[in-house]
């Protein structure tokens, strides 16, 4: 078993206790096994210096989709349900095996190298064996799952399943995939919305995932046409329906569920239902402004995700995390959300939505060494001013301050170069 020992780091541990550290992190295969200052080195196997360098456990994004990486800048200027229609649904419907593969290999970089170690994915409704080989192979801790769409007026037919196949298919996706990559992998099922699946189809879910006792990723609550269309066939609000279903439990995760209303968010609440904020994307599709602070306020667990990249442009979580504070201070004033809060959500948040909270969102011993180091030699402050190390990281830090990045113990990026899928990339 490889021994790393990080030498002299600022641990911004993100532990209950919010402890800021001043030392050294001992790894023994894939987890944390010592903190603590002046640990010996002369039996580990990798030694990395960090003095003046930031120690941050890795971002967790709960929502991502790795499919649609290559469609930027041809997806603009439009509201969820045309932008679907007249941009994504046919780029999707035109993806092969490769360029799918290839979008997963390029998101994979783009967020590993902006720091985040863990993904909830949703693809496309085909080739995600393509996806789950290039997570694989970039050795990202992934939930992932194809899309399912069994329905819907506006999807377009080459990405219509019927409901049987949608299933089977998702089910032979999970036995082939699930608990892969020494289990960084876990199979997700992937309702897309409710515009786009029968109850027949959210009925399998509900009872496959209970049986494989494995996460239901979805989209909810995103945006007005999509709610008015959910009113109108199914005569219930989004969050509603899923309930009526029998859907909303404790694995349930819901992107974006901006428009609650106070029955939505009391189920929310009360099913234990998750909620990933998107404020990029809730900005450039025009969405609107997710209700955030009033969610954690009532106990909801909530975490960060960039969305795809044509939504954002890319799939950087200190811009999504910036964003989140933003958009909550002009709407709500300065004090609503502070950085510490930001940064949690962005990290422990999002392991309390996968379930992983015990193992990734700190940096605790026996813990799972996922773990970023920022070098932000290049901002300039007062020497003697305090620091305040969740202001500095979520105002000031950029990806590309991001130096090296550990997942599950091994260096996937070392001196900003990425260690495991720098391969040549050839795209048909
Ligand atoms: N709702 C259903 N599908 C999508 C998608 O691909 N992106 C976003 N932002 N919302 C969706
Ligand atoms: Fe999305």
């Amino acid at each position: 078993m490889a021994t790393t020992l990080i030498r002299n780091a600022t641990i911004v541990t993100m532990n209950r206790n919010d402890d800021i550290l001043q030392g050294d992190v001992r790894i023994e295969g894939a987890t944390i096994t010592q903190i603590g200052a002046g640990l010996d080195g002369s039996s580990a196997d990798r030694i990395i210096d960090a003095g003046g360098k930031v120690l941050l456990p890795g971002f967790v994004q709960t929502h991502i989709h790795l499919c649609q990486t290559l469609f930027r800048g041809r997806a603009d200027d439009l509201a969820l349900i045309d932008w679907l229609r007249k941009r994504i649904w046919p780029l999707e419907a035109a993806h092969s095996e490769d360029s799918v593969y290839y979008s997963a290999l390029l998101g994979i970089g783009e967020l590993i190298r902006s720091g985040t170690t863990t993904i909830l994915d949703m693809e496309t409704v085909h080739h995600t064996e393509a996806a789950f080989q290039a997570i694989l192979e970039s050795g990202i801790r992934a939930f992932s799952g194809k899309v399912m769409m069994d329905y819907g007026t506006e999807v377009p037919l080459a990405l219509q399943e019927k409901t049987s196949d949608s299933l089977e298919q998702s089910v032979r996706l999970l036995e082939q995939w699930h608990g892969k990559g020494s289990g960084k992998i876990q199979y997700a099922f992937c309702p897309r919305f409710v515009v786009s699946c029968t109850e027949e189809l959210l009925v399998g879910v509900r009872d496959l995932s209970e049986q494989y006792g494995v996460k239901v990723h979805t989209h909810a609550s995103e945006n007005l046409g999509e709610i008015e269309i959910v009113e109108s066939e199914r005569g219930m609000r989004n969050v509603v329906y899923l309930d009526h279903i029998g859907l909303a439990k404790p694995n349930l995760i819901l992107a974006h569920s901006i428009w609650l209303d106070d029955e939505e968010k009391r189920i929310i609440k009360e099913r234990g239902v998750k909620v990933t904020h998107c404020p990029g994307s809730n900005l450039k599709l025009a969405s609107g402004v997710a209700q955030i602070p009033a969610l954690l306020e009532s106990g909801v667990t909530v975490g960060i995700g960039a969305d795809g990249a044509p939504c954002n442009n890319n799939l950087d979580m200190f811009q999504e995390m910036r964003l989140t504070a933003f958009i909550q201070k002009v709407q709500h004033g300065p004090t609503v959300m502070n950085a510490k809060q930001v940064l949690r959500m962005a990290t422990m948040g999002g392991a309390e939505v996968l379930g992983m909270e015990k193992q990734i969102g700190s940096i605790e011993v026996g813990k799972l060494a996922d773990l970023q180091l920022l070098d932000l030699e290049d901002f300039h402050v007062y020497p003697s001013f305090d620091a305040d190390w969740y202001s500095r990281i979520v105002y000031a830090a950029t990806r590309g301050d991001v130096d090296t990045v550990l997942i599950g113990g091994d260096v996937v990026m070392q001196n900003r170069i990425m260690t495991t899928i720098d391969k040549p990339l050839v795209l048909k």
